[in-house]
């Protein structure tokens, strides 16, 4: 999950504003620590390591298990638990244990074995980090400010009035900004800060051309914003009325700050993770109303359309979206764009229906947790969602009006990666508008499928759909693959499927080897040496997303394709005419 120095995703913010300058100087230092240490012994000093035979075990100490599927390799100088997917090189390791970013990661085992780190920066660098570390500081203070000030407040009555309970207030920090010009400027001054310090830090204005500066932020309810590791890195202020404007003021972008690259509530989602999902709501309220209600695997994107980074962010945490957003158009709008980013990180997105309510917080109010967990669980498919919102737009009685329909839909329903799923979306797609699925599938499929036909009119039609797809052997692998990954699926797959069913060597390689070691959490294929798998056959089986309620329909193409082929490839041998 997260080897290689890939910074820019560890969002840390410091880290991603100097991204550039900092990887040039501690290069080398990082390069010095692969050269003595050894993270088999590293690792060793924190959990008791077992060795079997070449290789190093260990009950992984990132989730619970009882076998351990933690292992560690010597030569590569990796680690891996196969059970929870965590795992890398050491700097990796101490970042995830001691909960270090990256930098300070390295520098702690720069000091555990004596390498010079801090002389490694320049000049400029160093300044930066400098000035960063003192935002953070102003920040955290600015925030016990704002604190400090809610009691007895009207911000207090005003957030009593719109439900939100004492217990909240505290775990989000909520605080609030006094109605006057100097008020946090003369705090923090009074704590050491210099003037200096406080000019860009986002959380004060300087007057132009003037040496005055102010307080940004004066009779707001102040939502303090944490980046993923919980360090406060920005404010979002709300007015007490609907009358005055802006509603919320947010700090600019600075040093420590950078919106398109932070989640709202992150820091604590991620400890609240089920099901491998998140739930995107737009606001600070919604968010909050969410958590309050127990429903804590939130995050928020603060009103602005979810950005890539934003995406990638999410995709380190949970590879399943549940997209509560706004039910007016903008929030229909910004659904929609969220679909398209998220689905390029490869994330299963689901969208929550807000019936007759305006937002989250609305929901959960009117209707509570248990109603709104029900519509999590009665999410609908992105597609499905896509579908729904054109259908409300086109007449399908009309012939013409029913034609754009049916092109538009299939545009969507090519981007669909799962067969499977395109299959079930075609069928859909046939029934609501009275359209062959013959054709449907030639328009989705385009010359691909002509060709396809051309050469193999008589592969029985499921089986076309499957191999249409640019993937031979779909049904097989997806099977391959649910029996790797899925632990709890595989005596029963294997129950049901024999050698003689399996039509690649490869898959036949994988199906033993899984035979004889049923027991262990999750294979690599790739880098298992007891077998020899192509690169082609790994990067198919990436490419594959399989549904585990279809598994009877896949081994069914999956026998039936084997047969076939074995037949064609009899038919060849013997240049026989069938
Ligand atoms: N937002 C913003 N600036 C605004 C309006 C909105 O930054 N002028 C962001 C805020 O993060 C807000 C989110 O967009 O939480 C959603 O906006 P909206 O739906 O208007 O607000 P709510 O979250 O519903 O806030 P409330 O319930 O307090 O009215
Ligand atoms: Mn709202």
């Amino acid at each position: 999950m997260f080897d290689k120095y890939n910074i820019y995703c560890r969002i840390d913010m410091l880290i991603i504003n100097l991204e550039g300058d900092i990887m040039n100087d501690i290069k080398d230092v990082v390069e010095q620590i692969k050269n003595r240490c050894d993270i088999v012994s590293l690792i060793s000093e924190y959990i008791q390591v077992i060795k079997t035979g070449n290789t190093y075990k260990a009950l992984c100490p990132f989730h619970q298990e009882k076998t351990p599927s933690f292992h560690i390799s010597e030569t590569k100088q990796m680690c891996k638990c196969f059970g929870c997917g965590e795992g890398g090189d050491a700097i990796s390791f101490i970042m995830k244990i001691e909960n270090l970013n990256f930098i300070d990661a390295v520098k702690f085992l720069a000091n555990k074995y004596s390498i010079e780190f801090n002389n490694k920066f320049d000049e400029k660098t160093r300044e930066k980090i400098k000035k960063a570390k003192i935002y953070e500081n102003i920040h955290l203070e600015a925030a016990r400010f704002y604190f400090a000030n809610i009691k007895n407040s009207k911000a207090y009555n005003y957030l009593v009035s719109r439900g939100i309970e004492v217990k909240t207030i505290k775990k989000f920090g909520i605080g609030y900004s006094l109605d006057e010009w100097h008020s946090l400027k003369n705090y923090i001054l009074s704590l050491g800060y210099s003037t200096d310090d406080l000019e860009s830090c986002g959380l004060f204005i300087k007057k132009i051309g003037t040496e005055n500066i102010y307080d940004k932020f004066r009779d707001r309810i102040m939502f303090p914003i944490f980046d993923y590791r919980g360090t406060v890195i920005g404010f979002g202020g709300r007015v007490l009325n609907n009358d005055t404007k802006p509603k919320y003021l947010n700090s600019p972008d600075s040093l420590i700050f950078n919106k398109s690259k932070n989640l709202y509530g992150l820091n604590l989602a991620r400890q609240e993770i089920k099901n491998d999902t998140l739930i995107l709501v737009e606001g600070y309220m919604d968010l909050i109303s969410v958590y309050q209600s127990g429903i804590k695997n939130v995050v928020a994107t603060l009103g602005t359309s979810l950005t890539n980074e934003q995406a990638v962010l999410i995709k380190r945490f949970a590879n399943n979206v549940i997209i509560s957003y706004d039910s007016d158009e903008a929030g229909t709008k910004a659904t929609l764009r969220a679909i398209d980013i998220l689905k390029k990180q490869d994330i299963n997105i689901k969208i929550l229906e807000l019936l007759d309510c305006k937002d989250p917080d609305d929901y959960i109010k009117k209707y509570g947790k248990k109603s709104y967990e029900n519509q999590i669980e009665n999410s609908k498919h992105y597609v499905q969602y896509q579908i729904d919102i054109l259908m409300k737009k086109y007449n399908l009685e009309n012939h013409e009006q029913n034609i754009n329909f049916v092109k538009e839909c299939i545009k969507i329903i090519k981007g669909i990666k799962s067969n499977v799923e395109i299959d079930y979306y075609v069928n859909y797609l046939s029934k609501i508008s009275n359209r062959s699925i013959e054709a449907i599938k030639k328009d989705i499929y385009g010359n691909y499928y002509r060709e396809y036909k051309k050469q193999n009119y008589k592969v029985e039609k499921k089986t076309e759909v499957i191999d249409s797809s640019k993937i031979k052997n779909y049904a097989e692998k997806s099977i391959i693959k649910m029996i790797i990954e899925e632990k709890s699926l595989r005596n029963s797959i294997i129950d049901k499927v024999s050698i003689n069913d399996i039509f690649l060597d490869e898959s036949k390689e994988i199906l033993k080897y899984i035979i004889k070691n049923k027991e262990l959490d999750k294979i690599d294929i790739e880098k298992n040496k007891l077998f020899d798998i192509s690169q082609d056959y790994i990067k198919d089986l990436k490419n594959i997303t399989y549904d585990t309620e279809n598994i009877d329909n896949l081994i069914n193409i999956m026998k039936k394709n084997t047969s076939h082929m074995r037949m064609l490839s009899i038919k060849n041998k013997y240049k026989f005419d069938f």
